[in-house]
């Protein structure tokens, strides 16, 4: 069943935790951590920071399927021909890592974070076959663990055995927002909120109903609402349900 985070629980479930519980030292030990959520939930920031707390790896898969759509139209292939794009995924050499975004020798971490872009990876990111070879290569990137993965389909399908699963949601409005004000994203420099809100609803309906993996909340995933509640009180909430994780056999 889908847990909703309850702040204060979480709060008087950390003051209460016996000491023992929290110095288990195998308990952070290379866990698989799946993030997942729609455009602007916080989930970059979130999944990033946390990583850099438990001294993990962080991958973005949604800058894969951008680095995909990038290569495709360089190569000037037309987007909807999914058998192309899908040799595009399955040749790609990716360098990804603390921010980095490198496709076949190319750094393009800025170059993706544009509104074609944003378009351009939805497009691409409908097409099974596409799916079919990034969720391969995200599975060997996360074997192993010790790993935080964010995007739309890791507790479902890329690691549906994943240690934590967490899904990050906000109110269309905050997520706007945020994007909006997100320095990263050129969509974001100059432009009404309104048509920032118009894109992200678009993606959004784009992502949920596409049939193969649409987004979805796992039915195991804790969902954590960040609407109105400051970033760094998210991840400390996040870090906070990792430790205080289940263990495998008490799960
Ligand atoms: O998270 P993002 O906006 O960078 O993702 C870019 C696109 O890729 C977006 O349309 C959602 C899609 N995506 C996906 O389908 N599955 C993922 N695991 C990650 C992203």
């Amino acid at each position: 069943m889908t847990r909703t985070l309850r702040r204060r629980r979480i709060a008087e479930d950390n003051s209460e935790m016996d000491d023992a519980r929290l110095e288990r030292p195998d308990r952070l030990d290379r866990l698989t951590i799946a993030i997942d959520g729609p455009s602007g939930a916080g989930k970059g920031t979130v999944a990033r920071a946390v990583a850099a707390r438990l001294g993990y790896r962080h991958i973005d898969t949604g800058a894969m399927y951008r680095a995909v759509a990038w290569k495709a139209r360089q190569e000037g292939i037309d987007l909807t021909d999914e058998s192309r794009v899908a040799a595009v995924a399955e040749r790609a050499v990716f360098d990804l890592g603390s921010g980095r975004v490198v496709i076949d020798g190319h750094d393009v971490a800025a170059a993706i974070r544009t509104p074609e872009i944003d378009r351009a990876a939805t497009t691409v990111a409908r097409h099974p076959a596409v799916r079919r070879v990034l969720v391969a290569r995200q599975h060997a990137l996360g074997e192993g663990g010790g790993v935080v993965m964010e995007g739309r389909d890791i507790g479902t399908v890329v690691f549906p055995d994943a240690d934590v699963k967490i899904y990050l949601d906000a109110s269309p409005e905050e997520r706007a927002r945020r994007r909006a004000s997100d320095p990263a994203h050129t969509s974001s420099k100059g432009a009404q909120l309104s048509d920032v809100a118009t894109a992200l609803a678009e993606r959004d309906r784009n992502d949920s109903t596409r049939a193969a993996s649409p987004l979805a909340i796992a039915p195991d995933a804790t969902v954590v609402d960040t609407t109105g509640v400051p970033i760094d009180v998210v991840i400390e909430d996040v870090l906070a349900l990792i430790r205080t994780r289940p263990m495998t056999d008490d799960r």
